[in-house]
């Protein structure tokens, strides 16, 4: 999906190619968009490639991010950098090392509707931020064995809206509680994993968020966003297949919510891929940098603290 947006936004670059551990897979998408097919280590040495976009499984980024960055790339990653926090320093310390661009892939924070609620916190129009609300349920449950490897709900899922917070309020996260359940799949829970759950943050400027998760809401992909302040609130609502509405003596229906992420946040992408552009031709400070990154993994490991310990954790640069 990725490289469908890529090959069709970046009239600038040079050569837009796919690469994939399966060549076969590389060869079907590549011919699908009509762009080159490579496999990474021809990726990572071609001259006529600038910058890359890491969108493999979670447990390999580190590694891609390092060679890439040793080797000059401008680098796209998505999330999570890693599951494990030192992991995310080493990869972060390559990127550091090379001075090469760098930029996390939380589209969220790219969603026209996400992003007003996060301009009207910086505008001050909504006053000082106390409450902000984040709902986040998943309309189907992942596909078996995705869960390992995922680093679990917090990591995998929720990190999105630990990411959505710390945007939106605008202050770092300082506290962390959690508790969840597996409510949907006794298969989440005999691989470690829950598939409901509650966290409570609260940020440095005092502000306390809460976000709720589920893996498989029916009704759909339920994303909502909400900021209160001293002077008012800013909502992103959830956006509906269509706006059409039928109203019968028996009362109202209208179009359910859009089925999953690559509907709902399309937008979100292709805004995200074009800053990634922009940033890299022309410089500037990253649209997302690695310590926007870094900071939902250690949230992350904390709300996994928090829910084995039932206790708050307080963290450190979240
Ligand atoms: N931003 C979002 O909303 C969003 C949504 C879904 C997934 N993700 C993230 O995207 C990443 C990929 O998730 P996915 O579900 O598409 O994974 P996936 O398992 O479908 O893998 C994507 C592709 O990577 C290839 N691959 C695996 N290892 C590779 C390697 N070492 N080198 C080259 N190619 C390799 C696979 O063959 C596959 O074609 C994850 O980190 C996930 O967290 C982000």
């Amino acid at each position: 999906m990725h490289a469908s947006i890529l090959a069709r936004q970046i009239p600038r670059a040079s050569v837009v190619a796919v690469a994939d551990a399966f060549e076969d897979t590389a060869a079907s998408v590549a011919a699908e968009l009509q762009v080159a097919a490579m496999s990474v280590d021809e990726l990572l040495a071609s001259p006529q490639i600038d910058a890359i976009a890491i969108c493999t499984p979670s447990p390999t980024h580190v590694e891609l991010i390092i060679r890439a960055a040793e080797v000059g790339k401008a680098v796209f990653c998505e999330k999570p950098l890693s599951t494990d926090i030192g992991e995310v320093d080493r990869a972060l310390a390559a990127v550091e090392r090379s001075g090469t661009p760098f930029m996390v892939g939380f589209n969220r924070r790219f969603d026209p509707g996400h992003r007003s609620v996060q301009r009207a916190v910086q505008s001050g129009a909504v006053g000082d931020v106390q409450l902000a609300r984040i709902t986040s349920r998943d309309p189907a449950l992942p596909p078996p064995g995705y869960v390992e490897g995922s680093g679990g709900i917090f990591v995998d899922m929720t990190i999105h809206d630990f990411d959505m917070a710390r945007f939106v309020v605008g202050s770092p996260v300082v506290a962390v509680f959690a508790t969840g359940a597996v409510l949907i799949d006794p298969a989440i829970g005999a691989a470690g994993d829950i598939d409901t759950a509650v966290v409570v943050l609260t940020h440095a400027n005092g502000a306390i968020t809460t976000i709720d998760n589920s893996r498989q809401a029916v009704y759909g992909y339920d994303q909502r966003v909400e900021v209160m302040g001293s002077k008012g609130m800013a909502t992103s609502d959830n956006v509906a297949k269509d706006n059409g509405r039928l109203f019968t003596a028996d009362g109202a229906r209208g179009a359910n919510l859009q089925h999953f992420f690559l509907e709902r946040y399309r937008e979100s992408f292709v805004n995200e891929w074009e800053a990634f552009i922009d940033y890299v031709a022309d410089g500037g400070p990253s649209p997302v940098p690695g310590s926007a990154g870094r900071a939902p993994v250690v949230i992350g490991q904390a709300a996994w603290q928090s829910v084995r310990e039932g206790r708050t954790i307080t963290v450190e640069q979240g």
